[in-house]
């Protein structure tokens, strides 16, 4: 995966000290043999994110966050494995080799450094073309929606022509081959072999990603008409899900906090209002993508769309992904205006400032939206209410927020608060009940995984238990692709006389996804004591494989080896592994 040679890794790694690495993003107090601190990963308010210095890793207990340095980084500023091997020299001025690439991998570079080269060459050129003669009914346009000259520059603002090969044109002069403009996304190819422009006499948005390279684009008709937005296709350098309107403006803004509109007028109306911190989605359904690269630039986002129902839809969906990557979400509705920009052109800028700071919690606004589905004048609707509300509450970790939600709830239904309390302890004894039958049905597949992963540990721990428990245990005997995957690693770092350590193992994983999962495992490490050790060893080894042929012999009834499977298993709880073996 990673281009530079182990050793490299190594400098940078051993260079970079996890905790004063962590130490610039998080507050860190030593505890023990390791730091805590807030983690930066999930809200919270009591310390469950801890640092190691000894083993090097991170691993947070609230929400299982954990890895290395290089995937601290690559988690924490959002950047590829490479770019975190980068951001890391960079800090302790190493100087990097030149990487290099595949064939494969070089191509594909070149071909994206072309499409940035003629996206930015397209921009310059929808920007000449609003600038002349041209471009007076787009400027116009400009004009009538109040989009003042600085905003214009600012976003880079175009106006494609209504000549349908104009860009073709430009881009061909420029050097180009067919081929390359075509993957643009820009100009399509007609059945008869000549080209076209996708946008023509459209007013034209520049999509900008992170790093400040030009993307896409978005083309507005100009007045009424369909489709009223065309945006440039996914391509080798746009990924929709990934990208947000202006987030390349609005992290300049370090706000901690981030406003999600609907549109790319009301991001530019926002911005020209004087709130630098806004993003819009680029009309594609916001995801989890979206929320991951929103955290790494803040953790609290007011949503803000438009005040008909697709929007208040449109909320109601992003909420519990934004929930998801740890933000905090707010809400905020226009009223009397169809969405924010005409909020700022009818109200002004003042108002719309004091009309932010009433953003509300999303629990409060979800509340109004279960309140809208019932008549509370209706006694069995009130039952019903309330039993909503207390599952919403269910959310919520602090009673002391639950108290003021309740309040402000019984505020607007008039219900009495103690008629919502008890439907909430209602709940919590179903909740309670169904956590008790998931727990009896669970230990058995959390035994197997808790088998799987102390046998790791174990495997991990010492030399010679690896030399005894690898005749006896292959790697596939773990059957989850995951487990077997460490194992394996284990296993060869062993058989090249390699140190065996968390930095060792995780090293050799490339995603910050599994290095996560792995420090899990490692930090429910158990220390053994010599007696224990070989009883442990043997419980587990079985338990391992009296799974691994019950799975065999379940998967395929019709198997002519079926007495063979039953006969190993027969074996294998018959094992009695020693210490001496080895
Ligand atoms: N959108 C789109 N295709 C459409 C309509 C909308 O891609 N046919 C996307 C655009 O990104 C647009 C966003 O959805 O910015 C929100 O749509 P809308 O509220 O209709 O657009 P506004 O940006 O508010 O544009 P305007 O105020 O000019 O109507
Ligand atoms: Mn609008």
């Amino acid at each position: 995966m990673s281009f530079y040679p182990s050793e490299v890794i190594d400098d940078i790694r051993s260079g970079n000290d996890i905790v004063d690495v962590v130490g610039e993003f998080v507050k860190l107090k030593r505890s023990g043999s390791s730091y805590v601190g807030l983690c930066p990963f999930h809200n919270e308010k009591t310390p469950s994110f801890h640092v190691n210095q000894e083993g090097q890793f991170y691993h947070c207990f609230g929400c299982g966050a954990g890895g290395n340095v290089i995937g601290f980084i690559m988690e924490h500023e959002n950047l590829s494995f490479g770019d975190a091997v980068k951001y890391l020299a960079d800090r302790i001025n190493y100087t990097l080799p030149e990487v290099s690439f595949t064939k494969d991998a070089q191509q594909k570079r070149e071909l994206r450094q072309k499409l940035y080269d003629i996206h930015k060459i397209a921009a310059r050129f929808y920007y000449d073309r609003l600038m002349s003669d041209e471009g007076r009914t787009a400027v116009e346009y400009l004009d009538k929606r109040e989009v003042s000259i600085g905003a214009r520059r600012k976003f880079g603002l175009g106006y494609s022509p209504i000549a349908k090969g104009a860009l073709y044109n430009r881009l061909k002069e420029a050097g180009f081959d067919d081929d390359t403009i075509i993957k643009s996304g820009l100009v399509y190819k007609r059945s008869d072999n000549t080209f076209y422009d996708k946008f023509f006499n459209r007013l034209m948005f520049p999509i900008i990603d992170v790093y400040g390279n030009i993307i896409g684009f978005g083309g507005r008709i100009l007045g009424d008409g369909q489709p009223k937005y065309l945006n440039s296709p996914e391509t080798d350098i746009f990924n929709k899900s990934k990208n947000l309107y202006n987030l390349n403006l609005a992290k300049q803004a370090r706000a901690g906090e981030l406003i999600l509109v609907e549109g790319y007028m009301d991001a530019i109306a926002i911005y020209q209002a004087g709130f630098k911190n806004v993003v819009a989605s680029l009309g594609t359904a916001f995801n989890e993508n979206h929320s991951k690269v929103m955290k790494a630039y803040a953790d609290s986002v007011i949503l803000l769309f438009d005040s008909d129902d697709a929007g208040v839809k449109a909320v109601m969906r992003a909420i519990p992904v934004l929930k998801g990557a740890g933000l905090k979400v707010k809400v905020l509705q226009v009223v009397d205006a169809k969405d924010p920009d005409e909020y700022i052109k009818k109200f002004g800028a003042n108002a719309f400032g004091e009309l932010l700071n009433k953003a509300k919690s999303h629990i409060l606004f979800r509340a109004e939206q279960i309140q809208k589905q019932f008549d509370l004048n209706n006694i069995e609707d009130r039952i019903d209410f309330s039993k909503e509300i207390a599952k919403l509450m269910s959310e919520v970790d602090s009673t002391i927020e639950v108290d003021a939600y309740l309040k402000e709830v019984s505020r607007l239904t008039q219900i009495d608060v103690s008629a919502i309390r008890s439907e909430i302890d209602k709940l919590n004894n179903g909740v309670r009940e169904i956590k008790n039958i998931n727990r009896r049905t669970n230990t058995n597949k959390k035994g197997i995984d808790g088998a799987r992963e102390d046998i790791i540990n174990i495997v991990m721990a010492n030399r010679r238990y690896y030399d005894i428990i690898s005749q006896y245990l292959k790697p596939e005997e773990l059957l989850e692709p995951f487990y077997i995957k460490i194992l394996e690693i284990i296993y060869s770092l062993y058989s090249k006389d390699k140190a065996v350590d968390t930095q060792s193992v995780l090293d050799c994983i490339e995603t910050p996804e599994e290095q996560r999962k792995f420090t899990a495992i490692f930090v429910k490490r158990i220390k053994f004591n010599e007696d224990e050790i070989i009883k442990a060893i043997n419980d587990i080894v079985k338990n391992i494989k009296n799974s691994y042929y019950d799975k065999l012999i379940s998967d395929d009834y019709t198997n002519p080896n079926i007495s063979q499977l039953i006969e190993n298993k027969r074996k294998a709880n018959n094992l009695y592994i020693s210490l001496s073996d080895g």
